[in-house]
């Protein structure tokens, strides 16, 4: 379920990032929660030597994975390859790390720069299966114009 179509919400990103930048993107966290109903945790992942450290998050509780090593859990396994990892029920998904009781899918979008993984998107979600092809897309436009704005964060 959602609010507002994917191409306005994508307009709506692009105007305050071009107004705040990269203290611009917790105000979008807070956008996506609040439109798209079935995003219930967003976090963004930064690449720091080699590990995933936690920025910006909105979500009713924090996590305890703050860190995360390349090629552990689904974070870990999308910043090794660089590809998007959409998990439709975490139950089955054996390199799911758990950080909340109700999850029940994920989708892990890389944030790259000249093709090298510097951050990503996890979002949680309550709902089995909540991530469509057109979740993927917007997802993965959203990433390409965060990698301007991530490594000051
Ligand atoms: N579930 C993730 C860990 C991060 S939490 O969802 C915030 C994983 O398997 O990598």
């Amino acid at each position: 379920m959602f609010l507002m179509s994917y191409e306005e919400a994508e307009k709506i990103i692009h105007l305050i990032l071009q107004k705040k930048k990269e203290k611009g993107i917790q105000d979008i966290l807070t956008y996506l929660n609040g439109h798209f109903t079935y995003y219930n945790w967003i976090g963004i992942y930064i690449v720091k030597e080699n590990k995933l450290c936690l920025g910006p998050w909105i979500g009713t509780h924090p996590t305890e994975h703050t860190e995360i090593p390349f090629g552990t859990g689904v974070c870990g396994s999308a910043a090794q390859t660089g590809r998007t990892e959409v998990v439709n029920n975490v139950h089955s998904d054996k390199r799911y790390i758990a950080c909340f009781l109700t999850t029940r899918s994920e989708i892990v979008v890389p944030i790259k720069q000249n093709g090298t993984v510097i951050g990503e998107i996890d979002i949680d979600s309550d709902s089995l299966n909540a991530f469509s092809k057109k979740d993927i897309q917007f997802l993965e436009k959203i990433a390409d114009m965060f990698q301007t704005y991530i490594c000051n964060l």
